[in-house]
């Protein structure tokens, strides 16, 4: 049988338990939080008082703090270009089959939504942001897209989400801790909705993955392999400001949040292990050998990550980027 094929009817498979996954990862509408149950609301009359505070606040934010803020922010936004990739992916089919797994896809694009959109309005009405820069690097991120190496493989696009998804909780878990080290309560409140969401679309992924595992596990396990070599790469990995080179500025915003231990490459080699952990990567034993092969590589490989994350310095000269109101 073909690859896609098998690919195919593993995610048809799977897929029969859309409504469940749907129902046990994803929260309802009516009751879900909203963007605006966070801000200001322009309709009251205490609206700029509101504001007023919020700038207030604001200013005792960090300069690296600001920008990784605004990297998040940038990332989320760019939604599109995920939303888009998934529904290309081998099995995902709106046309066809718009209550399979497009249906999760449209619920997990609406829920993912609520993150940029929040974020943003909290930047812009910070007083801390260069707006213009900020969005002109949405635009150029949106246009450039991204090459995270999976393919249209399900298998190898489910391992990429589920590694993310939990890159995204530590993030802005960790962007909740410092709001409130710096007595923002209400960033704080902010990051801290969004790290659950994105903690519970990392169950779903985390789920996805592992009913695979059950039908067809040396493939998965070969696809496992496959993206833990190529190394996972973060989403927005080609940000760019304004009249800067491809990629240059992500690099900037990434070592911005090595430096305040937002996120790190320990964080990385963990994220790993937990995932190891998850799947009982050891235990799987019904391999063939290539799948035995790559079981052995992956469960060696957080040592060896480990050692040269050893070595590796985070540099503290700190970048003067355009997004940051003077
Ligand atoms: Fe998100
Ligand atoms: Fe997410």
């Amino acid at each position: 049988m073909e690859l896609s094929n098998l690919r195919l009817e593993v995610m048809k498979f799977v897929g029969q338990k859309i409504d469940y996954f749907f129902d046990e990862f994803l929260k309802p509408i009516e009751t879900n939080w909203q963007p605006s149950d966070f801000l200001p609301d322009a309709t009251n009359e205490n609206f700029f008082q509101e504001v007023k505070l919020i700038q207030e606040n604001a200013r005792e934010l960090p300069y690296d703090y600001i920008a990784v803020l605004i990297g998040d922010t940038i990332t989320e936004e760019a939604l599109p270009t995920y939303e888009s990739w998934l529904v290309d992916v081998v099995g995902i089919d709106q046309v066809d089959e718009p209550n399979g797994w497009a249906k999760w896809v449209r619920g997990w694009t609406a829920e993912e939504n609520r993150h940029g959109d929040l974020l943003n309005k909290f930047l812009y009405l910070s007083g801390r942001v260069n707006m213009r820069a900020m969005e002109t690097s949405t635009q150029y991120l949106i246009a450039d897209g991204f090459d995270i190496g999976t393919g249209r493989d399900p298998y190898r696009n489910f391992v990429y989400t589920s590694f993310q998804e939990l890159a995204t909780n530590i993030s802005h878990r960790r962007t909740a801790t410092l709001a409130k080290k710096y007595n923002n309560n209400l960033l704080s409140k902010m990051c801290g909705v969004i790290a659950s969401d994105e903690m519970r679309h990392a169950k779903a992924y985390k789920t996805f993955i592992s009913n695979i595992f059950e039908v067809d596990p040396s493939e998965m396990m070969l696809a496992f392999e496959d993206m833990m070599k190529k190394k996972i790469v973060m989403p927005a990995h080609f940000l760019r400001e304004s009249g800067v080179k491809i990629g240059q500025t992500f690099s900037h915003f990434s070592d911005a949040a090595q430096r305040l231990g937002v996120y790190t490459t320990i964080d990385y080699i963990e994220i790993m292990e937990s995932l190891l952990d998850e799947w009982k990567i050891s235990g799987i034993t019904n391999l063939n050998d290539a799948g035995e092969r790559a079981r052995d590589y992956l469960m060696a490989l957080p040592n060896r990550l480990r050692r040269v994350a050893e070595r590796t310095k985070v540099p503290t000269l700190e970048y003067e980027f355009s997004w940051i109101a003077s």
